[in-house]
């Protein structure tokens, strides 16, 4: 174990306890980084920062910050609590063997719901989960944009050719955001009946949070690099099943064409940020290599939970169509 990791491993042995809330955060469920209403606090302060130009006087005031990042601390603190930071990589070839790990495990746990999806789910529960992903996946393009901030070389460049495919390589239509609202807008149709913002699991929130939290505070931004990372290169599994799911039920073309074109773009987003982005800053900055491994590991976790939250829904809200 190198220096780093024994430190890593020295801190983690004191306040970090494995395995979940239970521990130095004991009671994770009482604490308001897990309520709808704190998630929902941050999504909506998320999105007044990232207001368009023509909305400036919806920026947050200095003022606003100083609960917000009390708050943003406090969950922060207790993602940290729930994962192991024991015996992290040292270096970037550990770095690398431990990444394509973590992707193995993370592929193996989460199968079994995407199957589900895939074989089982009825329309209306495929529906719900792709009308969550509308509800906290709007702003990916500004996300891959900050993630830019401060690069320099290939290692922009890759940032920058990741960015222009989410600009539909420069055709509006193509727009990445704009075809996903247009598949959107199906599903939403699917779940009439259904309040979806009133049914999203508090974990949803957190996954799409997390990705903000982390583009919009500069001192997460090695950690937004490995959420991602690993974010992307799970996508053609993902939606591969989604989109199982979806033909199983006739969904017309043009309402699967976002996850169909993200199977390509997304397997090369993977591989690029792997290679050209996660590899050399471990090589040149050892140092960020934990900040690396937290964002995976923290993605990771909050994932897991959002999915057995929808799935929960799935089995218990949204089971009037029968499931074929
Ligand atoms: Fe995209
Ligand atoms: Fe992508």
């Amino acid at each position: 174990m190198n220096a780093q990791a024994q430190s890593a491993s020295k801190s983690a042995s004191i306040k970090r306890p494995l395995g979940g809330a239970i521990g130095t955060v004991r009671k994770g469920a009482e604490l308001r980084c897990n309520t709808q209403a704190t998630q929902k606090e941050l999504n909506d302060f998320y999105m007044r920062e990232l207001s368009s130009p023509g909305d400036f006087a919806a920026v947050p005031t200095t003022m606003e910050y100083k609960h917000i990042l009390t708050v943003e601390n406090e969950w922060s603190e207790y993602e940290q609590s729930r994962i192991d930071l024991n015996a992290l990589p040292g270096n970037e070839k550990q770095f690398e063997e431990w990444y394509i790990e973590l992707r193995q495990k993370h592929r193996k746990e989460t199968a079994p719901f995407f199957d589900f999806l895939a074989e089982e789910a009825s329309l209306a529960q495929v529906a719900f989960f792709c009308a969550l992903e509308a509800h906290v996946d709007g702003k990916f393009d500004d996300i891959i944009a900050l993630s830019q901030i401060g690069m320099s070389g290939d290692m922009k460049l890759a940032l920058a050719e990741n960015f222009w495919d989410e600009m539909g390589l420069g055709e509006l239509e193509e727009m990445h955001t704009r075809v996903f609202v247009r598949a959107a807008s199906f599903f939403n149709q699917q779940m009439q009946g259904h309040d979806v913002a009133a049914l999203i699991p508090v974990a949803a929130l957190k996954n799409g949070n997390l990705l903000l939290m982390y583009a919009l505070r500069r001192q997460y931004s090695a950690r937004l690099l490995g959420t991602l990372t690993l974010l992307e290169q799970t996508v053609p599994f993902r939606f591969s099943r989604m989109i199982r799911g979806m033909e199983r039920h006739n969904v017309p073309k043009e309402f699967t064409y976002y996850h169909d074109l993200h199977i390509t773009v997304d397997a090369n987003h993977g591989k690029q940020l792997v290679s050209r982005v996660l590899l050399p800053l471990a090589r040149d900055n050892p140092s960020a290599i934990r900040e690396l491994c937290i964002g995976c590991l923290t993605r990771y976790e909050i994932e897991k939970d959002y999915y057995a939250g929808a799935k929960t829904v799935m089995d218990t809200v949204i089971i009037d169509s029968a499931t074929k």
